[in-house]
């Protein structure tokens, strides 16, 4: 479809103009401001999309004037915004930077913050918002302090954004939440799961609701198994230390992989709103059937990655990275069967699987459809390949069907094609940066892409049992899979046990 017919059939999107802010980034000098919340933020600036009258604070210890942290943020947006969306000039953008160098616990840092943020808002409303990019321990201390010291209390149009993880499980996760709204209200809680910010991940409902073919199959009676796959090339680079806190479970099942499976197993929402959305997802959620016994000994596949070769290069094992214990026992890999117990989904596998320093990058759904009820071409054909619906996420971004038809200038063969759509098209034209769509609904106070407080305590009582059932039974054969490597022996045979096989779309 041209151009010209889109906007005959959708209306022209508008974005409306953003009220005046005070963005305050607590670990502003940190690392996922440099590298995902300051170029997110200067793409919106050089879009035009942000109001002339706003201002940016790193809240935090580095000891940095103005115009360091100015520097600090040029160097950010250059190494990592792509250049054709960082071509505009920078001054402007960096007069609006400052920073307030302060501990998280130093109420003179806080009292100073405060009185800003009044002067800032002095007789006019002024959006605030409150970005937590700290380590998970520090955010209950710097929610406290910001009750102290009144912030919620003076009357700004507010927002808090927090990060993952929500704790460590279902108790920790509620505890972060009470501390939390004992200060802010719910609905000035934006809590990040970037997987949402996506375009691909956006798509899925899209893709799902805007076409009338796809959902009347979209059920037990024509699929056969839907997998969702997370994979990722790299190990855990300078991240040791956090991730032998955290492990594969509580870092990508509990929420990105989750939230992939709400939105494929999702019930069409009454309106394209944030609470009916929520609310369907959260119905899938706790229809997903807990595990225990049989199902966490034999369902569920940890691994750890070992030595290998990956992108063509000799790469330690996991217990040889940095602030890594060299006994580790934290898995690397995970592969797991989920069901999903309501009248859409019962009896259809999900099986889910996702790794670090796996054989390569790729993040992506399979739908696999039921075989044909007869079977009209068994002469020639004895086993049909099954229809699959591919759903590319990252890196690729792309939607594929697969399908049999007849082979050319033959009787009665069957030939698997694919039908296939990139969203990279010709133009070679990808995805914004994830953060960039966070941040402007976050300030323009759209919540829509962030996750609620039941959405977070429900997927920590899906993984809750996992995570426990591996703490209490660390695997003894840890490593047990080489870098590079689609993961341990058993997680091949996790989907062959049901006499199924892991699908690629490439
Ligand atoms: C983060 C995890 O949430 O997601 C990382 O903490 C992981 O360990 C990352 O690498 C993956 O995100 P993406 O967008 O690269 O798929």
């Amino acid at each position: 479809m041209n151009e010209e017919s889109a906007k005959k059939v959708c209306l022209p999107e508008e974005e409306a103009p953003l009220r005046p802010f005070s963005l305050v980034i607590f670990g502003g000098a940190g690392d996922l401001s440099r590298r995902m919340i300051l170029p997110a933020l200067y793409h919106l600036w050089a879009e035009g999309l942000l109001a002339e009258d706003f201002s940016v604070t790193a809240f935090g210890l580095p000891r940095l004037t103005d115009g360091e942290y100015r520097e600090f943020a040029r160097a950010a947006i250059e190494e990592f915004l792509p250049r054709k969306y960082s071509a505009g000039g920078f001054g402007g953008f960096a007069s609006r930077l400052n920073c307030l160098s302060s501990a998280f616990d130093s109420d003179e840092g806080y009292a100073r913050l405060a009185e800003a943020l009044k002067a800032a808002a002095a007789g006019r409303r002024r959006t605030v918002v409150l970005y937590l990019a700290v380590p998970p321990a520090l955010t209950p201390v710097i929610v406290r302090k910001l009750g102290e010291h009144g912030v919620a209390g003076l009357g700004l149009d507010l927002r808090i954004v927090a990060e993952k993880p929500f704790g460590r499980d279902r108790a920790g996760a509620e505890a972060l939440n009470r501390e939390l709204q004992g200060v802010f209200a719910e609905r000035e809680i934006y809590r990040i799961d970037h997987y949402l910010g996506k375009e691909t991940v956006q798509n899925i409902l899209f893709f799902r609701f805007a076409n009338a073919i796809f959902e009347p199959l979209w059920n037990a009676r024509y699929i056969d198994n839907v997998q969702i796959t997370v994979a990722e090339s790299l190990g855990v680079a300078h991240r040791g230390a956090f991730y032998e806190q955290a492990g594969v479970v509580r870092d990508i099942v509990q929420n990105h992989i989750l939230q992939l499976l709400g939105l494929v197993a999702m019930e069409p929402p009454a309106a394209f709103t944030p609470e009916q959305i929520r609310a369907e997802k959260q119905k899938v959620l706790h229809s997903i059937r807990p595990f225990s016994g049989e199902d966490l000994r034999g369902g569920v596949v940890l691994g750890q990655y070992g030595p290998g070769v990956a992108g063509g290069e000799e790469v330690p094992g996991y217990r040889a990275e940095k602030d890594v214990s060299p006994a580790s026992a934290v898995p690397t890999f995970m592969a797991a069967r989920f069901l999903i117990d309501n009248w859409r989904w019962a009896g259809v596998p999900f099986y889910v699987r996702t790794g670090k320093r796996l054989a390569k990058r790729a993040t992506e759904i399979a739908i696999q459809f039921k075989q044909p009820p007869l079977r009209l071409f068994k002469g020639t054909c004895d086993s049909l390949e099954p229809n699959i619906l591919f759903l590319g996420i990252a890196p690729r971004e792309n939607i594929s069907l697969r399908f049999g038809v007849k082979a050319l200038n033959t009787v009665s063969r069957v030939e698997p094609v694919a039908m296939n759509y990139d969203y990279a098209g010709e133009a070679g034209e990808t995805s914004y940066p994830t953060y960039r769509r966070l941040l402007l609904d976050c300030l323009k106070g759209d919540p829509m892409l962030f996750v609620s407080q039941d959405g977070v305590e429900t997927m920590w009582s899906v993984v809750d049992p996992l995570i426990r059932h591996w703490e209490t039974h660390p695997p003894a054969d840890f490593p047990n899979y080489a870098a590079g490597t689609w993961g341990p022996d058993a997680a091949a045979a996790l989907p062959a046990r049901d006499g199924r096989e892991w699908l690629n779309g490439e």
